[in-house]
């Protein structure tokens, strides 16, 4: 069995794998412009993020009915369960789907049905992060924040911040992320993907997020790594993602082997397994082998998984952790 881990950085729409698309785009009489799944899977060469979010956009069409996504997060579930996965905090992105007609109780109810059963039937606990999509006004993110209201807390733990990043700076969220604080929400954001160093400090100092996803590009700037070091702000890193949306030209040439060595809290994720050739599991074993990560390395990776998380059951935290250092990698 994998190591057991927690996965804090995987979009749900981002696990749409090309057959899935396929049967639900027939059963929804939706038209895919690909004429089956090899031939779909042949157009996942991205250049960079935009490249990326436009086909993932697009995709999304498929996903209709309440049905659809609880199938949708069934399907991830169950797969994270075979990668040693026990914990599972889960983006989805609300404004992607109402923009389109879909109803916002089909989207969380269908995904809280797969969530609220995954502990019995996959043994993994999970929490729902619901992400703002950066590239539209903050007018957007506040009437969405307002619509998810009735869901705040027993289905919907934490808000979030994705889409293109560069010139949608943080700073345009600080009213949005200010009510989710007071109503009591997690607080996380994309930043330091494609943006530089100062998307990072803006989402600390301006948005308060107790967590980053993605971070690397902080390591260009060693004030902030050493203040991120100090206040053990996690990084949710995912590294096949940095690679093929060309954030880092090759996984050997990734930076986690240094977030590591300056002390930072980074974890490793999958972001959108279905797009970018592999699941946590294949994260950590594509890690191992081009950054020849040592077992200890892997442990520390899996262990920060669990600190990073927003597990509340302390104790069920520290058994975790606890079969992480008793682990024995095959
Ligand atoms: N939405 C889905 N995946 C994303 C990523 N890696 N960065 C920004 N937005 C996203
Ligand atoms: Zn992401």
């Amino acid at each position: 069995m994998p190591i057991p881990k927690a996965e804090l950085h995987l979009h749900i729409e981002g696990t749409l794998e090309p057959e899935l698309a396929f049967e639900l785009a027939h059963r929804n009489g939706v038209d895919l412009p690909y004429a089956d799944p090899e031939q779909l899977r042949a157009a996942y060469a991205f250049s960079d993020l935009q490249s990326f979010l436009d086909l993932y956009y697009q995709l999304m069409d498929v996903l209709r009915t309440e049905e659809d996504f609880t199938e949708l997060a069934e399907a991830y579930l169950a797969r994270a369960a075979r990668d040693g996965v026990r914990h599972a905090e889960i983006f989805f992105d609300p404004q992607a789907h109402t923009a389109r007609g879909v109803e916002l109780d089909a989207v969380v109810r269908g995904l809280d049905r797969a969530l609220s059963r995954s502990f019995e039937r996959h043994g993994v606990s999970t929490k729902l992060i619901m992400c703002f999509l950066r590239d539209l006004p903050e007018a957007s993110a506040l009437a969405t924040f307002d619509a998810c209201r009735p869901y705040f807390g027993d289905v919907i733990a934490g808000i979030g911040l994705d889409s293109a990043e560069v010139g949608h700076r943080p700073a345009k969220f600080a009213t949005v992320y200010r009510r989710a604080k007071e109503a009591g929400l997690r607080l996380v954001a994309h930043a330091g993907e494609e943006g530089g160093p100062d998307y990072v400090r803006e989402a600390l100092d301006l948005l308060g997020v107790e967590r980053i996803d993605h971070g690397i590009r902080a390591l260009e700037d060693p004030e902030l790594v050493k203040r991120l070091a100090e206040e053990r702000i996690p990084l949710t890193v995912c590294p096949f993602s940095n690679v093929r949306l060309r954030c880092v030209a090759t996984l050997a040439d990734h930076p986690l082997v240094a977030m590591l060595d300056a002390g930072l809290v980074a974890t490793v994720n999958s972001d959108d397994p279905a797009y970018f050739g592999g699941y946590v599991e294949e994260n950590f074993a594509g890690v191992r082998r081009a950054l020849g990560l040592t077992d200890d390395q892997l442990r520390l990776l899996a262990r920060n998984s669990f600190e990073a998380s927003f597990l509340e059951d302390d104790e069920r935290r520290e058994a975790l952790i606890a079969e992480v250092d008793a682990y024995r990698f095959p």
